[in-house]
């Protein structure tokens, strides 16, 4: 019989106890609130505890998302990160967790606009030239997920140290960490490499096929004619298959492949199959954390209009206008989330060939 070991009682322990404080450091987590208003022991602004709790709960949280983009982005790097394994399995979680956090930094809005424009009048001006503009970490994470500085709205706006840019050291951190594949660019390679379409699958396909086209295999040409058949009379339809044949076999759209491009559209289309299962919990985790975060940033405008007006940012940009066009153009997974524009009704979907459904249903062995 096995020895089983003596359970501990926490209590005879000859180790120091953990305490909860200590273990937190809260007592210094509790110093770090120093409002500029603060004078001779009395808080003169009294909203400003606030401001300035609310900005670090945020900064926390976003300690937080970086965390789990970085462990996403150390999955999604392996040569061959595969599509069913556990790994994947973890980064669709952790993706999940992040759109969460988001949720929950938009509710946070809600309890700083329970500050009012005269109140936060009272130490406004003590703010001259910091902004959450100057947030290294909002940019870290922006930049981990994808979004390009040259693809944002004023780029120019961002990489200075003048009045309200970072100070040299963000700034070279920041640039530093734009250096790292972003999430994009790491999903874009997955989706890329994708399988469906090896000639082995497809070989016996017997569906439908009027025109093939040399260039595409057959279950494009196919589709491609579903996809006309689709079309409401309002549809531009000329324009979407035009669209249809550039994004999917042309040009690509944004950052990503024609072929990758394919891979998500085949991925949304089958998702009900075992294998893909994952693969569209992924792809859909993404668009909902650009969802959340162009959330963030109209609930934030919106804050900033109520709080401001339309007069000009602390960090010395337009305010008001400049958030508008960040809310109107920032996105990350734009294009991923444009592949639905493309989707045909479930019924009319083609049957897929026998082997690439097996092996869809984790029967590579048979195939
Ligand atoms: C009274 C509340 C707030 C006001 C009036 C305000 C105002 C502004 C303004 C005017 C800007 C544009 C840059 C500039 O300063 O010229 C800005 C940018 C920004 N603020 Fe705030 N803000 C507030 C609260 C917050 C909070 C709580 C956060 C959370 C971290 C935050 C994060 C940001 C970020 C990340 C940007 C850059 C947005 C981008 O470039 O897309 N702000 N804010």
């Amino acid at each position: 019989m096995r020895d089983t070991p003596a359970m501990e009682c926490p209590f005879n322990s000859e180790k120091t106890p953990a305490y909860y404080g200590d273990y937190l450091g809260i007592e210094k987590l509790l110093e770090l609130q120093k409002p500029l208003s603060l004078q001779e022991g009395k808080l003169i602004a009294h909203d400003e505890m606030l401001f300035i709790i609310v900005h670090q709960a945020y900064e926390l949280w976003f300690k937080q998302i970086r965390h789990e983009l970085e462990a996403c982005g150390e999955v999604l790097s392996k040569p061959a990160a595969d599509d069913d394994s556990p790994d994947m399995n973890v980064v669709v979680h952790r993706l999940k967790r992040v759109v969460e956090i988001w949720k929950l930094l938009n509710h946070q809005v809600d309890v700083l606009e329970t500050m009012t424009p005269l109140d936060f009048l009272e130490f406004r001006e003590l703010l001259h030239g910091a902004s959450g503009f100057q947030s290294k970490q909002f940019r870290q994470i922006e930049a981990a997920l994808g979004l390009r500085m040259e693809s944002r709205f004023r780029p120019d706006y961002y990489k200075h140290t003048e009045l309200g840019g970072f100070n040299a050291k963000d700034l070279e951190e920041i640039t530093e960490f734009e250096k790292i594949p972003s999430l994009l660019r790491l999903v874009e390679a997955w989706l890329a490499r994708m399988p469906f379409f090896d000639e082995a699958f497809w070989s016996e396909w017997n569906e439908t096929n009027p025109a093939a086209d040399s260039k595409r295999p057959h279950f494009w040409t196919r589709y491609r004619q579903l996809f006309a058949a689709s079309l409401s009379d309002r549809d531009d339809q000329a324009d979407l298959l035009r669209k249809f044949d550039d994004i999917f076999f042309e040009t690509g759209w944004g950052d990503f492949s024609p072929a990758s491009l394919r891979s998500a559209l085949f991925i949304m289309l089958y998702r009900d199959e075992p294998l893909f299962r994952l693969p569209f919990a992924l792809l859909n985790a993404l668009i909902e954390i650009d969802e959340q975060l162009a959330t963030f940033r109209y609930r934030h405008l919106q804050m900033v209009r109520r709080m401001i007006g339309t007069r000009v940012g602390t960090g010395g940009s337009s305010g008001e206008q400049y958030l508008q066009g960040a809310v109107n153009k920032n996105y990350v997974f734009k294009e991923l989330a444009g592949v639905i524009t493309f989707l045909i009704e479930r019924r009319n979907l083609p049957a897929l060939p026998v082997r690439l459904h097996k092996a869809l249903r984790f029967s590579f062995a048979e195939a």
